[in-house]
């Protein structure tokens, strides 16, 4: 944490903090969800750069690299038409600037001109500096409606495995970290098309993104420090698997499915899990398209304005670090915005 508001705050406000990372810490230990894990051919194959897809003999677990040949991808052996989906990651470490991992559902392969997506990506930085990543969203193609929120994390994603996980409703989104809520979508009629509807499949990718990833391309992959390793394991694909062309005709063939999903414990977020998120959003989320006036002078329709975040973020939607991360704020602040928005996209 910032050691500096501590110093300017006082120790009330010091106080506080400290029963805020307290209780935040006990919610990260806390409960995990009820799900069943799979093996990595019970349900995925590998998607690209196969050489670099390094399967463990148990069949548990995978792990993606990168080198100057290849990154790396898998991909699941079916659609589903809502679901939950997750994996326990584990990042690679030190110099990692210029390499995105992505964690993701899609369905850019069957609906090349009017995708859904649901992402997380976790960008790369230089060493010493930590990973940060994004969420984000498209529904129906709305790829030049990008609904990015930025954060760092509370612990350090290259030393051990965390669990990260996408619900995908009808009624809502929710990704999740381990079990704390990071960031809740709740549909709404006015989003029509941009809410993700139509059967997608997971994805995970390493893959080289020096022109954006790291301080919007200013430091590169660097091959010396070659490869880089992701790890996955403790697989979860739990939804309606459905034939993508037919299920958007047959939507109701899942109905039964889809009720069962929605009365799992991942599913809604209980009163102690919200407060998790709100702390969670309050420490370590550093950007969101909803506050970015310059982007959106109006608002997309499913964001939640909070006026303390409003505060926080003003008209920019960034947020404006002390010390070393001003330099770096500043100088997104000025690059040009549609580079924050064109080269997001995962395909
Ligand atoms: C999605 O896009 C297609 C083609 O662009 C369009 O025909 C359809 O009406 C859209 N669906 C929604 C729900 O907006
Ligand atoms: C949906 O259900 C109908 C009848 O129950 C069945 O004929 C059809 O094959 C199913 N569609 C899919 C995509 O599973
Ligand atoms: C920003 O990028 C857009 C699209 O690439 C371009 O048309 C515009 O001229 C750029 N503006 C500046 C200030 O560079
Ligand atoms: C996006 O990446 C491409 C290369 O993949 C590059 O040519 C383009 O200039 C980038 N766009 C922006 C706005 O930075």
């Amino acid at each position: 944490m910032d050691a500096c508001l501590c110093s300017n705050g006082g120790s009330n406000l010091f106080l506080l903090r400290m029963l805020m990372i307290f209780c935040f810490c006990n919610f990260v230990a806390n409960a995990s969800f009820n799900v069943t894990t799979i093996r990595f051919n019970e349900g995925l194959s590998p998607l690209f750069g196969d050489s670099n897809l390094v399967r463990s003999p148990d069949g548990k677990s995978v792990r993606l690299l990168l080198d100057r040949f290849t990154g790396s991808g898998f991909i699941s052996s079916k659609m589903y038409n809502h679901g939950f989906f997750s994996a326990r990651i584990k990042l690679p470490s030190d110099y990692t600037a210029g390499i995105v991992v992505a964690f993701y559902t899609s369905n850019g392969d069957v609906f090349e001109k009017n995708h859904d997506e649901l992402d997380f990506e976790f960008l790369g930085n230089i060493d010493g500096k930590p990973w940060r990543f994004q969420t984000n969203l498209y529904g129906n193609g709305s790829t030049n409606r990008g609904r990015e929120e930025r954060y760092r994390l509370w612990f350090d994603p290259s030393k051990e495995f965390h669990r990260y996980s996408i619900h995908w409703s009808a009624h809502n989104i929710i990704f999740y970290i381990d079990e704390v809520p990071i960031r809740e979508v709740v549909r709404n009629e006015a989003m029509g098309g941009d809410y993700p509807s139509k059967p997608m499949s997971l994805y995970a990718t390493i893959w080289d993104a020096s022109n954006w990833a790291t301080s919007g391309g200013k430091y590169k992959v660097n091959y010396k420090y070659a490869p880089f390793v992701s790890e996955f394991k403790d697989f979860v694909l739990d939804g309606c698997a459905s034939d993508p062309i037919q299920e958007v005709l047959e939507a109701s063939n899942c109905t039964k499915l889809n009720a069962r999903l929605n009365a799992q414990d991942f599913a809604t977020i209980t009163a102690g899990r919200r407060a998790a998120m709100r702390n969670f959003r309050e420490h370590y989320m550093y950007y969101s398209y909803c506050y970015d006036l310059l982007r959106y002078p109006t608002p997309p329709p499913e964001c939640v304005i909070i006026s303390t975040e409003q505060q926080r973020f003003k008209n920019t939607g960034r947020l404006k670090f002390g010390g070393s991360h001003r330099r770096r704020s500043k100088r997104r602040n000025k690059k040009n915005l549609s580079d924050f928005v064109n080269n997001e996209s995962i395909m």
